[in-house]
């Protein structure tokens, strides 16, 4: 049998950017988009112990955000295209902290300083929200388990993959859906007493201002899909890194959410 002819009727008939926009919501119906740990999040299910859930999920998604340079890098790496690369590395230039005029101006109009956050790596401006929720060097160093997991399979899959598998991975399965991820969790934040806007800022940056990552991503992914194969690699990679974060998921629900204390807590709400 051929290559072409073991093709889903899906992937030899459908145009190039509908292909790729078919991914992007098949990406943004994914559980991982919208696990249920969210969603209690955002609409304040967890009652008092909303704070310990948003301080161990700083503590969990703090050593998975830490390696995104390391991703964009691999993905980087796996391009042949210069143009492409370049896109990618101005990508890298604001996850460094580069801001725009334009980022500046949504910033301020969302009555947020520009200035709280520019040059500021994007890392540091997770940190930030670690350290506003208590955490300090001793927690941040020793990632849990499952976070070390995640994020080692994650970059060993970008670096072993063709350049549509990586593109998928990272842009469809990841930047597309970030904004959708932390619309809830910003909700959830804005409930918590005492938490300042900027510390919670690199939520919202990526919820209003870093669509130009995906858009980045997008163009190059449409131009890999021109071959059935790369279409084939861009939804291997987008489901793989969409089923890495379904198990983080998992398991941070297993060991935090549904800890006894919250569980209490939520049926006490639902009694109530
Ligand atoms: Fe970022």
């Amino acid at each position: 049998m051929s290559l072409d002819s073991a093709l889903p009727t899906r992937l030899m008939d459908t145009s190039v950017p509908r292909f790729v926009d078919d991914l992007l919501e098949k990406a943004i119906a994914h559980e991982a988009t919208h696990h249920r740990c969210l969603r209690r999040f955002g609409e304040g299910s967890y009652g008092a112990r909303s704070l310990d859930f948003a301080r161990s999920y700083a503590r969990w998604y703090h050593g998975y955000s830490a390696w995104f340079p390391h991703y964009l890098r691999a993905v980087i790496e796996r391009l042949d295209s210069a143009e492409h690369r370049a896109l990618l590395a101005s990508n890298l230039a604001e996850e460094q902290g580069h801001l725009e005029e334009h980022d500046r101006e949504v910033l301020s109009a969302m009555g947020i300083d520009p200035s709280t956050v520019d040059g500021v790596p994007h890392p540091q401006l997770f940190r930030r929200f670690c350290t506003a929720m208590g955490l300090g060097p001793e927690d941040l160093d020793a990632p849990p388990l499952p976070t070390i997991e995640w994020r080692s399979a994650f970059r060993a899959a970008l670096r072993a993959g063709s350049g549509a598998y990586a593109v998928g991975a990272l842009g469809l399965g990841t930047e597309a859906v970030v904004s959708t991820i932390y619309g809830p969790i910003v909700k959830g934040l804005e409930r918590l007493p005492d938490l300042r806007r900027e510390d919670m800022v690199f939520f919202e940056l990526h919820c209003h201002v870093d669509d130009q990552h995906y858009d980045d991503l997008r163009t190059i992914a449409i131009d890999l899909s021109a071959t059935e194969q790369g279409r084939r690699d861009l939804e291997r990679g987008m489901n793989d890194a969409l089923d890495l974060r379904l198990q983080f998921w998992g398991e941070f629900e297993r060991a935090v959410a549904t800890a006894p204390a919250i569980l209490e807590i939520q049926q006490e709400a639902q009694g109530a």
